[in-house]
């Protein structure tokens, strides 16, 4: 198995990308961490992993508040010895107004949330990753063109990549990677409370977009999450794995 003794921590594990990316891990043998801010949602998701027969924990963790994710990833190598893999998929509760009806703070808001934690949390693991001379940092989504009226959202999404090709250069000669799992948009990942036509709409919409006239599934983001973490993934770093269906062309 392609992550076989290999610990793993993923933030925003309660979310559809969180869970994918955990049962992708746990279905490689990684040991997972679930880490998030409401319990109920994670234990749905550690369920799930403990039903394929993956090793998983749950802790409450605010990604935003320094103490609570340094103490976690505390537990964490207390508990397992080692920290292998880091990746960072919470929600930034995006303000979406245009500029001239946005407020200062609900524009910053993304843009802060979305470089603190990242900062926090990559921040916390690599003190353990550098004692092993390896590890991988994983964030999803990246950027791209922007779009009228959505506020502080793509800007965040931009400050991520630049602390993504920042981190990769200033931890490379550690053996640390960092990788951003690139997408187009994951329909099955829409929440449930969408009606059905609208989730029809966007789903034709993101698909539309593809040259494969299909999107990944939250399996293809495991999938890909677990390679990209991976040893066999051992030369990529500071840059995009591109899993849009041709959506985007680099
Ligand atoms: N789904 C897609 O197609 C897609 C496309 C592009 C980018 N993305 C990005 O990928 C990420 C994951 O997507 P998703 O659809 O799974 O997102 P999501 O459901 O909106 O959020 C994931 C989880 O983040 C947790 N969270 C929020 N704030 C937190 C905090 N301070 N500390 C710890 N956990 C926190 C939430 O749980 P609690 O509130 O219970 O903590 C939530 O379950 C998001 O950043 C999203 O913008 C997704």
């Amino acid at each position: 198995m392609l992550l076989q003794d290999k610990v793993a921590v993923v933030y925003g594990a309660g979310g559809p990308i969180g869970q994918a990316i955990a049962r992708g891990f746990a279905g490689q043998g990684a040991r997972i961490h679930l880490a998030g801010r409401t319990p109920a949602k994670l234990d749905v998701a550690a369920d799930a992993i403990r039903g394929d027969g993956g090793a998983v924990a749950t802790a409450r963790v605010d990604a935003l508040d320094e103490k609570s994710v340094a103490d976690f990833v505390e537990n964490v190598v207390k508990k397992d010895g080692r920290l292998d893999i880091s990746v960072n998929v919470i929600g930034y509760q995006d303000i979406h107004k245009p500029l001239l009806e946005i407020s200062t703070e609900e524009f910053l808001q993304p843009i802060v949330n979305a470089t603190r934690t990242q900062f926090l949390t990559t921040r916390a693991a690599v003190p353990h990753m550098i004692r092993n001379g390896s590890g991988a940092v994983l964030t999803f989504g990246g950027s791209g063109n922007g779009m009228s009226g959505l506020g502080g959202f793509k800007i965040a999404l931009d400050a991520v990549e630049a602390l993504r090709r920042q981190w990769a250069q200033e931890l490379g000669a550690h053996g640390i990677r960092l990788i951003t799992l690139r997408t187009g948009g994951i329909p099955e990942s829409l929440p449930d409370s969408l009606p059905e036509d609208e989730r029809r709409e966007i789903t034709s919409m993101i698909d539309g977009a593809t040259l494969l006239r299909r999107s990944a599934t939250l399996a293809d983001v495991g999938n890909i999450a677990a390679f990209a973490a991976s040893d066999l993934a051992r030369p990529i770093t500071g840059t995009e794995i591109n899993m849009t269906c041709g959506a985007v062309l680099e």
